[in-house]
């Protein structure tokens, strides 16, 4: 025993680079609340609601109503504190720093009982010096202030004029004043999420002891040079030098598979130093590029930076580095006024499909490594190659946007600004220019990252005038706009990163909001940027109402999510649609009535007067609406990519809003809260696959466009089917052979009129009969099978209840799920229940008696299990 100790010793003395030490401040805290009342421990990281949650002082924080039974949490003042004692000899070491990354939010910070600083931004880094305080023996303090009464004394002391909006709707409950703190925005509430508005040390928090020199921190960009044709890094590193005398040495930077190693020689003076070296690749090595998912790999390359330094120090860091361009395309368009907005990667086009990210839990803590990598993955396997990380939430932990590099997502990141109107007094602007250089520095490495924005919706706010801002008063706020998001953000950004394009909104016009003065008189314009476009009303069968935009990164519909996800955090009282509850978890005004609005412009409402099958059957019936509408919407702007129809088109980008549910509520989500696909995700997968037929009619007139994101041209043959409800053998089928999809193009496939088409199968009128369409070459299925009904399904002749069984067989990690049906049957849905996992496919129109479809389960589960669980639904059990 004694002998291992001493081989220890002799182990931490020997090394050269024991240039540091750290000491991790994780784990048990305690929690106190304002009055001293209640007194618990509670972890780091972590915040005070999941304390109480894990103590058993409160329930689940998102069962029922608990968020309005549990706002007394978020109005008191709570204190987090620590004992700790320094394992080494602490006076041996001339620099110790207390680092925390990450506090939510307001904070004063005691050591040894003295005021070492404070915070006011969850999104920022603090490092505290605390040299000659720190003993042996140590006591820490965070002295939080409610985030709540915070905001609510900034709105006040902000004297001269008002900041809105001041507080959110009615109907999301939640609280005011968010703009006024830097703190994740939807903690305060949102339209699809509940106020919780959190306390807690929410990072990661440590004492850092350094003598001679330490590293703070090193990030890099690759830069391409396209004159000399060559890959460069640009790497930055951060130095803390406590020697009094200047430190010299070696920087030797390393990627072996690219035959590069360079070495540079360093001399830093004392102080905080930054040193920037520039590695040049070698020219001789082919680099492969890093590509999104669906256009190629995404390698990376192994990269080690050594610093060798005076009196025998050495410090060692590893990463991983990936190749590739971005550009944002913004040039004239032939035959459209405007210019066009679009990404190349490495020159090539790409037409960005996807969705919008927020959090993935009101608390961060309850995020786990594997919840992230299963909705990441479900966001690829849905055929989806970009996210946008939307401005309401937070900056996402490392992790994810690791993951998105591996699985190549690309990322729209958004600075943390949503819907609001924003203060610029300096000490506000000089927190958020800290956190913005932060960030850029954390995340720029990340080749997923391809475009930096501003802020969510707060240009459109200001320009369509949301908040009723008088006509004389609008230049104060245009001011206060230009500074915050020009003048501070973008010069921070450029300052840290010129790899990548910056626009300061979402949406924007881009360019034209630039030579406007960084504001458009209508920032949703067509020709120019991007768009939100949200209609609820309107029938979204009808294409004609989508906008025929450059890039729509957000626009969607709602449902709700499935009993099995409800049933968790609800009883019995509160299972129907016209419940407390279900009035009480839709945070958008009129939310629920818009659902069955939408739902009876094409399809005949429930009808069963049991009450918990007629909610189950509503439920059902939204995912339906929701998932049919975003395919029209979707697969419009898809086809819109290559023309130009009266000025509009050339779209390049399809971001449904959203991706992921924060609780379980009804929301745009098509993946509920914990992971499970709804309805809408599975037709994601369709719509957004690399080849795919779209069908639409225009004047009684039916077209197929086919639209590839393939690199290299495709001939396929087309076949059309026409299916009588009545019938599981096909009315008639015609082949169209040797077409060609071109790359990267939408093109016309195929057009028949209406009357024409329903002649010459015979038998058919538009009621009676539906369209299905897929391609192929030799025989080999090249895209989904899509279709197009003729009829709203309310009028639908000949759909017969359908009949649907399954027989499950394991099938290595997997089940088969082989079905059977008696009738063709619209929108067959398998629900297994909680049973985690999804589907190769589900809510398809079954036109053939048989159809195998696997189940990929996310934890061990068993066919027995499987079977018990299973409840099949289609079109026809809700009449
Ligand atoms: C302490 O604070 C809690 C929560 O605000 C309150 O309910 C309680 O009455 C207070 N207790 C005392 C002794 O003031
Ligand atoms: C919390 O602190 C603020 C500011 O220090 C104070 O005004 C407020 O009364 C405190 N609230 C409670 C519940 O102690
Ligand atoms: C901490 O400091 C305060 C005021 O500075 C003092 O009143 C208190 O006694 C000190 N507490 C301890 C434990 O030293
Ligand atoms: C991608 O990686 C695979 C397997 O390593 C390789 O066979 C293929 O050539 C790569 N594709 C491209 C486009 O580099
Ligand atoms: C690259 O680094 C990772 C992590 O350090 C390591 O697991 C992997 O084996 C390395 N790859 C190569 C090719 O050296
Ligand atoms: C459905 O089909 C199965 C198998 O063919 C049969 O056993 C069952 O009775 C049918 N159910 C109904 C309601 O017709």
């Amino acid at each position: 025993m004694r002998l291992r100790l001493l081989l220890l010793l002799a182990l931490c003395w020997a090394g050269p680079s024991a240039a540091a030490r750290t000491l991790s401040l994780r784990g048990r805290w305690r929690i106190r609340s304002g009055n001293g009342s209640l007194e618990l421990p509670g972890d780091v990281p972590g915040c005070v609601h999941s304390a109480l949650f894990q103590r058993r002082l409160i329930q689940d924080p998102y069962y029922r109503f608990n968020d309005l039974d549990y706002r007394w949490i978020s109005l008191d003042n709570w204190t987090y504190s620590k004992e700790f004692r320094i394992p080494f000899d602490i006076s041996k070491w001339q620099k110790v720093n207390l680092i925390f990354e990450g506090v939510d939010t307001v904070t004063k910070v005691l050591l040894n009982n003295v005021t070492i600083g404070k915070t006011d931004n969850m999104f920022r880094r603090y490092s505290f010096d605390v040299t000659g305080l720190v003993g042996d023996v140590n006591s820490i303090e965070l002295h939080f202030q409610s985030p709540v009464l915070y905001a609510a004394q900034r709105s006040k002391a902000h004297t001269c004029y008002q900041v809105p909006p001041s507080c959110p709707p009615l109907v999301q409950k939640g609280e005011c004043h968010v703009n006024f703190i830097r703190k994740e925005q939807c903690s305060f509430s949102w339209d699809w999420g509940p106020s919780f508005p959190t306390q807690g040390i929410w990072k990661d928090v440590r004492i850092e002891a350094y003598n001679i020199c330490h590293l703070n921190y090193f990030t890099f960009s690759p830069i391409y040079d396209n004159r000399a044709q060559e890959w460069n890094l640009e790497i930055e590193s951060s130095f803390d030098v406590v020697s009094s005398k200047p430190v010299y040495g070696q920087v030797i930077v390393a990627l072996p598979k690219l035959q590069t190693q360079q070495t540079h020689s360093i001399d830093l003076q004392p102080g905080e130093r930054i040193v920037e070296l520039f590695v040049k690749i070698n020219k001789n090595i082919a680099v492969e590029t890093w590509w999104p998912h669906g256009h190629g790999n995404q390698t990376g390359y192994n990269m080690t930076i050594l610093f060798k330094l005076d009196g025998g120090l050495s410090i060692e860091k590893s990463a991983k580095v990936y190749f590739r361009t971005v550009e944002l395309i913004e040039e004239p368009i032939k035959g459209s006024p405007g210019l066009s907005f679009y990404f190349k990667i490495n020159g090539f086009p790409i037409f960005l499909k996807g969705s919008n990210w927020i959090p993935a839990d009101s608390f961060q803590d309850r995020v786990t490594s594997d919840l992230l990598r299963l909705l990441l993955q479900s966001a690829v396997d849905a055929n989806m190659n970009t996210l946008r990380v939307w401005g309401g939430g937070i900056y996402e932990r490392d992790e994810f946007y690791e993951l998105c590099d591996e699985l190549g997502i690309m990322v729209w990141q958004d600075f943390m600004f949503a819907c609001a109107l924003y203060p610029a007094d300096q000490g506000f602007v000089d927190s958020v220019r800290a956190e913005v250089a932060y960030q850029v520095r954390r995340l720029k490495s990340h080749p997923s990252i391809i475009i930096w924005s501003g802020n969510n919706e707060n240009e459109a706010a200001l320009m369509m005038n949301w908040y009723g801002i008088h006509f004389s008063d609008l230049h104060t706020y245009i001011n206060d706009y230009v500074t915050l998001y020009v003048k501070n953000i973008r010069e921070v950004v450029l300052a840290g990163d010129k790899t990548r394009p910056f626009v300061t909104s979402s949406p924007t016009n881009g360019a034209e909001s630039v030579a406007e003065g960084w504001v458009s008189h209508n920032p949703y314009d067509k020709h120019f940027g991007d768009i939100h476009f949200y209609d609820y009303v309107s029938d979204c069968w009808n294409w004609k109402i989508f906008p025929k935009a450059r890039f729509a990164s957000e626009y969607g519909y709602q449902s709700w999510p499935s009993f099995s996800t409800l049933e968790k955090v609800s009883s019995e009282e509160d299972w129907s649609y016209e419940s407390k509850f279900s009035l009480h978890r839709q945070h958008h005004a009129h939310g629920n009535d818009e659902m069955l609005l939408q739902a009876g412009l094409h399809f005949k409402l429930p009808q069963s007067t049991d009450p918990l099958r007629s909610f189950k059957d509503t439920i059902y019936l939204t995912q339906v609406v929701q998932a049919q509408c975003v395919k029209t919407e979707t697969e419009f702007y898809r086809r819109s990519r290559s023309e130009i129809v009266t000025g509009e088109g050339h779209t390049m980008g399809a971001l449904y809003w959203q991706l992921n549910d924060i609780w379980q509520a009804p929301s745009w989500a098509s993946l509920e809260y914990g992971g499970k696909w709804k309805m809408l995700h599975y037709f994601a997968r369709h719509f957004f696959a690399p080849l795919l037929p779209v069908g639409f009619e225009n004047q009684d007139v039916f077209f197929i466009y086919g639209v590839s994101d393939l690199h290299s041209d495709c001939k396929v043959t087309l076949t059309v089917r026409v299916h009588a409800w009545s019938s599981l053998e096909p009315l008639c089928s015609r082949d169209t052979k040797h077409l060609v999809m071109k790359v990267g193009e939408a093109v016309l496939l195929y057009r028949e009129p209406v009357p024409k088409l329903l002649e010459r199968c015979g038998r058919c009128t538009r009621q009676s009969c539906v369209v299905s369409f897929h391609l192929s070459a030799a025989g080999r299925l090249l895209s989904p099978t899509n279709y197009h009904f003729l009829s709203s399904l309310k009028e639908a002749v000949g759909l017969q209840k359908a009949n649907i069984t399954a027989v499950v067989s394991p099938h290595g990690g997997t089940f088969v799920f082989d079905l059977e049906t008696s009738a063709v049957a619209p929108f067959v849905w398998l629900d297994v229940g909680s049973i985690p996992g999804r589907f190769s496919d589900n809510g398809f129109l079954m036109t053939e008696k048989t159809r195998a479809v696997v189940f990929h389960p996310w934890k061990p589960t068993s066919k027995r299990e499987l079977e018990q669980s299973l409840q099949v639904t289609s079109l026809t059990d809700i009449y």
